[in-house]
């Protein structure tokens, strides 16, 4: 019962995937010039995006964050995080200077993917469901001052209409989110709406993406921190702008003179080193025709590349033999802590690469096949993490301009999250080596690339202290 279904096709074994191979690593390779290519046309797009709206693919988006934590903050307040795999709902206790983090608490849950697909209504009951789960947990233990009620930083990971702090609207889904009923709709009064229905005295005073929060909890340890970039399901960048530098802010310059602008690379498409079985994906996915960046680079994508790769290469009979596995075939099967499992392999025999394989498709694959498959895993991956690192550069050398050329003078910080950049270290490796590829050895020095665990999910926490309705 535990022979593995296969699909048997009478296949010519004389064909050969190497061609495949080759034509996959000539058309993905990141070679300067195409970093530079991209990096360019980047900074480029930020310019077009920051004149107008929808002036580039770029949405540059103004987050309202035109002050950042300084250390000061005190007292009780809550996040929630809604931006891929996973919901988090987060307490944190700031004592200010002295004290700073006293306690956070959270608790993480999947969220199941009928609310992925289902009403507007029926994913934010959840979200106020698990929040007044929580919530009840404190247990008596904090107690606020009278007439206040408690607040909330919402970190919302999908493109928003930002239109002040603590409200906007949904522009629209991305990363297998298809939730009927929120594109276009005020994201804060949807979750207010929820919290109501369960009588749940709450609100929130900071609407941010998930860049901004970790933007603003990085800052929070280090003033040097001016770029946050976030790699997991889905991918994005967010930065310290001078507000003089944004025409479409037509002179509303706050009075600190700095706006955090996010800029929604993801759906960055221009000189993209693409692949048909990119373009394969894309039309295929929930979001045609849309944040290509990010389905080339973040960890949603990277499995599914290879999958397809995969695909045609079973199709020329010489990667599986005359059984491919009928499993080969289910979309977004394989995924990128499969590729990053495998690629940890560095064994002769590659048995651990085999025994992954036989665990997601239930069939052996012989050495040669394992090498073929983890060249391909290198491919996209390698493809992935450069690019990302001429993201990084495009937005580094943006500010460069405009201070004429005195950024790179002084320590400037880009904080990174994310799980793809968190857990694989091959991407990683590769991401740095871009970045000093494009910006040389000396000016790299400047430039650090660093990932805090502590302060990732505080800074929604931190905003809602800095934008406090009681202050
Ligand atoms: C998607 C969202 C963006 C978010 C990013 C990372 O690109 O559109 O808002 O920041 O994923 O989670």
């Amino acid at each position: 019962s535990k022979r593995p279904r296969v699909r048997m096709t009478v296949r010519s074994s004389s064909l050969s995937v190497t061609p495949i191979l080759t034509n996959l690593q000539n058309t993905c390779a990141t070679p300067l010039p195409t970093l530079r290519r991209v990096a360019d046309a980047i900074t480029a797009d930020m310019r077009a995006g920051l004149a107008v709206d929808g002036g580039s693919d770029l949405k540059m988006i103004i987050s309202f964050v035109d002050s950042l934590p300084t250390g000061d903050e005190e007292g009780l307040f809550y996040a929630l995080d809604l931006g891929g795999t996973n919901f988090r709902v987060l307490r944190v206790h700031l004592g200010g200077k002295e004290g700073r983090v006293i306690d956070t608490e959270f608790e993480r849950v999947t969220i199941p993917e009928e609310l992925m697909l289902g009403t507007s209504e029926e994913l934010f009951d959840f979200i106020a469901l698990r929040l007044e789960t929580f919530v009840q947990k404190e247990g008596g233990r904090f107690h606020l001052p009278q007439g206040r009620n408690r607040e909330i930083g919402f970190t919302f990971s999908f493109p928003i209409k930002q239109t002040s702090i603590d409200s906007g609207t949904l522009i629209t889904w991305t990363k297998g989110f298809a939730v009927s009923g929120t594109a276009g709709r005020d994201v804060v009064a949807c979750l207010n709406e929820a919290m109501e229905r369960r009588r749940l005295d709450m609100h929130v005073s900071a609407l941010v993406n998930d860049t901004v929060g970790t933007l603003a909890g990085a800052r929070y340890w280090d003033d040097d921190v001016m770029v946050a970039v976030v790699l997991g399901t889905g991918t994005n960048a967010c930065y310290v702008e001078r507000a003089d530098a944004i025409q479409k802010l037509q002179g509303q310059t706050p009075s600190s003179g700095i706006m955090v602008v996010n800029t929604e690379w993801g759906a960055f498409s221009n000189g993209l080193p693409l692949t048909e079985f990119d373009r394969e994906m894309d039309v295929a996915s929930l979001n045609p025709g849309e944040h290509i960046f990010e389905k080339t680079i973040s960890g949603m994508y990277l499995g599914e590349i290879v999958r397809r790769v995969l695909v045609s290469m079973a199709d020329c009979g010489a990667l599986f033999g005359e059984s491919v596995p009928e499993k080969l075939s289910t979309p977004f099967i394989l995924r990128s802590p499969d590729l990053c499992a495998m690629q940890q392999d560095k064994s002769d025999d590659l048995e651990a690469v085999g025994s992954i394989l036989r665990d997601i498709f239930g069939v052996s694959v012989n050495l040669s096949a394992r090498k073929m498959i983890l060249e391909v895993c290198d491919t996209i991956v390698k493809r992935g993490g450069r690019l990302a690192g001429a993201g990084i550069v495009g937005i580094l050398q943006k500010m460069e301009q405009d201070t004429n050329g005195l950024l790179f003078e002084k320590r400037t910080v880009v904080e990174m999250d994310g799980s793809l950049y968190e857990h694989y270290p091959q991407y990683r490796g590769y991401l740095q080596d871009a970045v000093i590829e494009l910006l040389g050895s000396e000016i790299s020095k400047n430039v650090i690339i660093q990932h805090k665990k502590d302060g990732s999910g505080i800074g929604a926490a931190l905003l809602a202290a800095v934008y406090s309705k009681y202050k």
